[in-house]
């Protein structure tokens, strides 16, 4: 079977999509910690059956697998085109999903239009911290007041060549010179089930793209602070490890902070006046 080696990460999902056979490849993981890390998610929603739900970067589509009876709609944006052809077809008889061709920091969505959006390991995969940023100000446009935004597996730091797939020798060592031996079997075991597919030609091997971003979690809460929201952080599990530079966050729209002051709204600004006298 073919070796492919994208040019970014939107064509790394393309081929994902294209060439995989394995649904589960279309979200970089594979079966049992795709399950266990969109299980994980769908305990902290509360999910009501009037809700509209978007996912950002759906993957496999395994979170509307679950949730799509428990909800009135599901929408899912994805920019390669390859998934979402196959997630179309995926829930070609489910009438209350639909996969949109889009980025993430350009939604064609109304303001407040849903009740909960999910964003789980995309915001990491993007070229630059300024398209994050313009993903949050989306997320929070189409949010409404009272919507639950997870934001899941993004690095709080820079997290080595390659980031999270790339130089596996070199990432190894630095998890077991950290003493993080749970991760560096977790990371040992999902080398060798991708290799032995490649090896038995069951899968294609796709080298993954070498970009991909991060920002620090004071910087992250500042961030979604001045856009209006705010929340969490909880450090990422995985199935077989707990992340050791990555965390999710679970936050709510919430009054913008003025980015120069750190504060709320104009009344704050006239009592910290009034206080500096
Ligand atoms: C690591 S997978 C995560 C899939 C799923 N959210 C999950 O957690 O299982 C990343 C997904 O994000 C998509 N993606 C990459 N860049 C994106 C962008 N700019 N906007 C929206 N989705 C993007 C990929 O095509 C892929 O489906």
């Amino acid at each position: 079977m073919k070796k492919h080696k994208p040019a970014n990460r939107i064509e790394e999902y393309d081929l994902r999509a294209r060439y995989c056979k394995d649904d589960y490849l279309m979200s970089g993981r594979g079966e049992y910690d795709t399950d266990y890390r969109i299980n994980r998610i769908v305990d902290r929603l509360t999910l009501m059956p009037h809700f509209r739900v978007l996912d950002i970067g759906p993957g496999s589509g395994r979170l509307f697998e679950l949730i799509h009876t428990r909800v009135s709609e599901c929408h899912g944006v994805e920019p390669a085109d390859s998934i979402v052809e196959r997630l179309s077809k995926k829930f070609d008889d489910v009438s209350n999903v639909q996969i949109h061709l889009a980025k993430s920091n350009r939604l064609h969505f109304d303001d407040d239009s849903f009740d909960i959006i999910v964003i789980n390991g995309v915001l990491n995969l993007l070229d630059t911290k300024e398209e994050a940023i313009e993903t949050l100000q989306e997320i929070r446009r189409v949010a409404n007041e009272s919507a639950i935004i997870f934001v899941g597996e993004f690095p709080f730091a820079f997290e080595g060549p390659g980031q999270l797939q790339g130089n596996g020798l070199q990432r190894t060592w630095r998890k077991i010179r950290q003493g993080n031996l749970q991760e560096v079997v977790g990371i040992g075991f999902r080398k060798l089930v991708q290799t032995t597919r490649y090896l038995l030609r069951i899968e294609p091997k796709i080298i993954p793209s070498h970009t991909g971003i991060n920002i620090p979690e004071d910087e992250f809460f500042h961030i979604c602070r001045t856009i209006g929201m705010d929340g969490t952080a909880e450090r990422t599990r995985f199935k077989y490890e707990i992340a050791a530079s990555r965390n999710d966050y679970i936050l709510r729209p919430a009054t913008p902070l003025d980015p120069d002051t750190g504060l709320h709204s104009a009344s704050d600004r006239f009592h910290s006046n009034q206080n500096s006298r």
